[in-house]
């Protein structure tokens, strides 16, 4: 049995002062939570919010991270430094990243086995635009994130990713797939894991659904038998917003 989980997707959005308040109401709206709850501030608010979640049930999480261990990168960050600051999950490949800074396959393979080496548990994002999906091409497209994504990995570092399948028009467009074309796609990803490795890791893998999640729609969409998860932006910008997902799962 896959747990659940949801993770807050802050992107650039929250101060240090804001987001260890937002923080610390997120630890008590979520108490009774039964899935995981991951929250991915921006990297300047990592280890304050790292201290105001500590000894809570809620775990941190990075929005991205380069793949070199160390030296001249300029405004880059590194998989031991958030390691340092009590990271635990790191989002990859956001299409954020692909479309605005040259995010490819290439290197999103190259920061999962980053995070792999260190410890941190990849949230791999893939998905289609509303144009690939038009043209009948989400499979095809879905499909060439993850084998990108996972080339090379043996099954037991695929053992420890996580996918979240992000259709690009339903992110902060608030027109959400439906939890019909959302089990689809979900359910052809878990076969293509089992095509690429086995059974074991088909099942094993959990793949989030993100894009417009909110509180009236959660609970549908992980209701499916093959989502389990949701990764949030604007949602997980309110405590209360944001336990109303949790509390779906
Ligand atoms: P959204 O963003 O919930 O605002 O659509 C989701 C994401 O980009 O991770």
């Amino acid at each position: 049995m896959r747990k659940k989980i949801i993770a807050g997707n802050w992107k650039m959005n929250k101060t240090v002062p804001e987001a260890v308040q937002l923080a610390r109401e997120v630890v008590e709206a979520t108490k009774n939570a039964a899935c995981e709850v991951v929250l991915c501030p921006g990297y300047v608010c990592l280890v304050s919010v790292a201290s105001a979640i500590q000894g809570s049930h809620v775990k941190l999480g990075a929005q991205d991270v380069h793949w070199e261990e160390k030296g001249a990168f300029t405004g880059k960050v590194s998989c031991a430094m958030l390691k340092s600051a009590g990271v635990e999950y790191v989002i990859i490949g956001h299409s954020e990243q692909r479309t605005y800074f040259h995010e490819c396959n290439e290197t999103v393979n190259r920061k999962v086995k980053a995070a792999l080496r260190a410890g941190l548990i990849p949230i791999i994002c893939v998905g289609e635009t509303l144009q690939e999906r038009e043209a009948g091409r989400t499979e095809s497209v879905c499909e060439d994130h993850v084998r990108g994504a996972y080339q090379g990995l043996s099954r037991q570092d695929a053992l420890r990713t996580v996918i979240a399948y992000e259709p690009v028009w339903a992110i902060g467009t608030g027109k959400v797939a439906t939890p019909e074309q959302a089990q689809e796609v979900h359910a052809f990803i878990r076969r293509l894991l089992g095509s690429m490795y086995d059974s074991e890791v088909s099942a094993g893998i959990q793949i989030q659904y993100g894009g417009s999640m909110k509180a009236d729609n959660a609970g549908e969409l992980l209701g499916q038998k093959d989502i389990d998860g949701g990764l949030i932006g604007g949602a997980s910008l309110q405590a209360q917003d944001f336990k109303g997902i949790v509390l779906s799962c």
